[in-house]
């Protein structure tokens, strides 16, 4: 079966689809994107990807090119036509097409793309049941992390680095010492006291759409939580550790700069917020 995506109101073959020279995504990374996981063909947290995308737009002062009962039909429908079952749903808009100027075109329509792929939830399952090793690298992103542009190279380069190092990932380290995320998933401890701790969503982070379904869950639980930065020291300390995004769920991290995090295991706490977000996630058919 061929992999289909859409591109400005078509769907194409993704092999087929291109776009434009000019547009302004790929000249000057003018353009936002979110993304969705799907289990069991259940959009995970649609409404609140669709929440940020609105919050991403329009600080970059780009009208959102559809509304959005009209674009999840379009999700919905690329999901039917790459059968996605188990999988990534990548949706990316940008300025759109305009003579190469750094203004903002006075007249451009903004472009869509979206695209799906599986994933093997069993790979990933595996994964979080044995927990991941991070390596700290400087935070070296510029100053508004929290609007999810497509301006992604600091996060590709350190990512890249740890992987080379041996690592799964890399957790980002501020000036002041303290972690602010991952390259792309928000940093969790269960410190030394059991408190859950995640760092503000100010702008030094993006705020990850799994992260505020976390914290309801937590809070649910009856978790002690605070929204509270953390440094590399107290993470070393902490009880536990993990991430969370739209592709890791909640995945454990055991080890820091190969120094272990508690008995170097995954902890009860993640294992526990990992199993109820994804049951409430597959219990609730999302509209
Ligand atoms: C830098 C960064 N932080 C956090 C996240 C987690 O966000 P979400 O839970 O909405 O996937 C992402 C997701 O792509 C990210 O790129």
């Amino acid at each position: 079966m061929p992999r289909i995506a859409y591109v400005d109101g078509q769907f194409v073959r993704h092999g087929d689809a291109s776009v434009h020279v000019e547009d302004r995504g790929l000249q000057f990374g003018d353009a936002v994107y979110e993304v969705w996981a799907v289990r069991n063909g259940i959009l995970f947290d649609s409404e609140g990807h669709l929440a940020r995308l609105a919050r991403s737009l329009a600080a970059l002062q780009i009208k959102a090119p559809r509304a959005d009962q009209s674009l999840m039909i379009v999700v919905r429908e690329l999901m039917t036509r790459n059968k996605l079952k188990d999988g990534l749903v990548y949706l990316q808009i940008s300025r759109g097409v305009a003579r190469r100027d750094h203004p903002f075109p006075a007249h451009s329509r903004p472009s869509i793309i979206l695209t799906a792929r599986p994933m093997n939830m069993a790979q990933a399952d595996a994964r979080a049941a044995k927990g991941i090793q991070v390596q700290t690298r400087p935070d070296n992103r510029w100053g508004r992390v929290d609007i999810k542009t497509v301006n992604l190279l600091p996060n590709v380069l350190a990512k890249q680095a740890a992987l080379e190092a041996g690592f799964q990932d890399a957790w980002f380290i501020d000036g002041s010492g303290m972690v602010t995320e991952g390259t792309a998933q928000n940093a969790w401890i269960v410190d030394s006291t059991g408190t859950l701790r995640t760092r503000p969503a100010t702008h030094a982070i993006l705020r990850g759409i799994t992260r505020d379904t976390i914290i309801k869950t937590a809070q649910a639980l009856g978790f002690a939580f605070e929204e509270k930065a953390f440094s590399r020291d107290e993470a070393l300390q902490a009880r536990e550790a993990f991430i969370t995004s739209a592709t890791s769920f909640v995945t454990p991290v055991i080890g820091i700069d190969g120094e272990k995090i508690g008995e170097g295991a995954p902890g009860p706490i993640a294992r526990k917020l990992r199993e109820t977000y994804l049951s409430q996630q597959t219990s609730v058919k999302k509209p």
